[in-house]
């Protein structure tokens, strides 16, 4: 497979992708589309390499990580690979106990919660992860001019995961010891910031052309709470990959009250769910961010006319910004038909082509 293969490629380089133009706020020929959760979930292709191979250890795996991460660019078409892994990838990588459960999500047999705790999180070195430099190496060499996007998980979620030792609604360990430990909470944090630093790292050295940090719980919070005990290490881990000059993406759910404050943190492009119409969200994150998004992922579940109805006004809403990726508002939802996808990337493009 190559990116030369599309029939709209006059694209030559990476560097020139529509998606990484438009992360940098430059002209583009065509919006680029790619989907969060993109890889994995319903492709029948995925279903068949994964089978009885569980989740983490799939993502320990260069080839079948490659095959994976490829499978949604040659079925769909998209503009940029999102790399197969997991964001508890990097616990596991350090010792962490945690498993991830079908169905369920990360589950973490020993939950962090006190500063006895914190010591079980030490420093990440590229060698705790070289099956992420292989498989990196391998990708980028299949993909051609098509960009590869590398992930972490932001210092919140990642800590909702560890304190409350498994997926969570309402995130009441987390919040008490946010709350009821302040220093112990930001030492936790910032811990966690220093991982997730160093996993980027790991990722753009070995070729990733730009990052994504989910901050997929922290729609949970109030901003005030949000400025003072989580932006400093979400602002960290950015400051720590700036010198890279590869985009930086920022992606929460239920972020509206946030986006100014994301804005703030120090990403190149914001993710916006599909509550806040992207115009809107422009001027919660003020000037200087290109801005990802939003389909709400459920309405693939509706009619092909439906579908591209409330793309186009995602497109309308869009039609003024200083940069555009378009996503959905959060992970592509299990259940979906892929052809309503590959559908959607053709639309995209077709509507949107300078
Ligand atoms: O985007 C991609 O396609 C790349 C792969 C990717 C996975 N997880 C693979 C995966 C990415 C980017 C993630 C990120 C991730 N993981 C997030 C942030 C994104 C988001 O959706 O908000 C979060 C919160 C997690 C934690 C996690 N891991 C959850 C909630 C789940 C789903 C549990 C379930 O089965 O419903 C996982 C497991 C997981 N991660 C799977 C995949 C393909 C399913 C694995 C399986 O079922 O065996």
């Amino acid at each position: 497979m190559s990116a030369n293969d599309s029939p709209r490629a006059p694209q030559t380089t990476t560097h020139d992708s529509a998606f990484l133009r438009a992360c940098r706020r430059e002209p583009v020929p065509h919006t680029p589309v790619w989907f969060m959760r993109q890889a994995g979930r319903s492709l029948p292709e995925y279903l068949k390499v994964r089978e009885g191979i569980p989740m983490l250890e799939s993502c320990m795996r260069p080839e079948l990580v490659t095959e994976i991460t490829l499978q949604p660019v040659r079925r769909h078409k998209v503009d940029a690979a999102i790399y197969f892994s997991d964001i508890v990838v990097p616990l596991k990588a350090i010792g962490i106990d945690l498993d991830i459960k079908p169905g369920v999500g990360p589950v973490v047999a020993d939950p962090v919660r006190t500063r006895a705790d914190l010591d079980r999180l030490r420093d990440l070195t590229p060698e705790d992860v070289h099956y992420v430099t292989e498989a990196i190496g391998m990708l980028t060499a299949e993909l051609g001019a098509t960009p590869l996007i590398g992930f972490a998980g932001a210092p919140f979620t990642l800590a909702s995961y560890l304190v409350e030792g498994g997926p969570s609604r309402n995130h009441e360990h987390t919040k008490a010891l946010m709350y009821g430990d302040p220093q112990l909470w930001a030492d936790l944090l910032d811990r966690l910031a220093e991982i997730t630093s160093a996993f980027l790292k790991v990722q753009i050295e070995a070729g990733a052309s730009a990052v994504q940090l989910f901050d997929s719980w922290v729609g949970a919070l109030a901003p005030a709470d949000y400025r003072r005990s989580v932006m400093p290490a979400s602002a960290k881990v950015f400051d720590a990959v700036a010198g890279y000059g590869v985009p930086r993406i920022h992606f929460g759910v239920g972020t509206g009250e946030l986006l100014g404050l994301m804005g703030e943190a120090g990403a190149d492009v914001v993710g916006v769910d599909w509550r806040v119409p992207l115009d809107e969200a422009a001027r919660r994150v003020g000037p200087g961010r290109a801005l990802q998004g939003n389909l709400d992922p459920a309405v693939l579940f509706s009619t092909p006319e439906a579908v591209r109805a409330k793309t186009r006004e995602v497109l309308d809403a869009a039609a003024g910004l200083d940069g555009h990726i378009f996503n959905l508002g959060h992970g592509v939802l299990p259940t979906t038909d892929p052809d309503a996808l590959t559908r959607l990337v053709a639309d995209v493009h077709e509507q949107t082509a300078r």
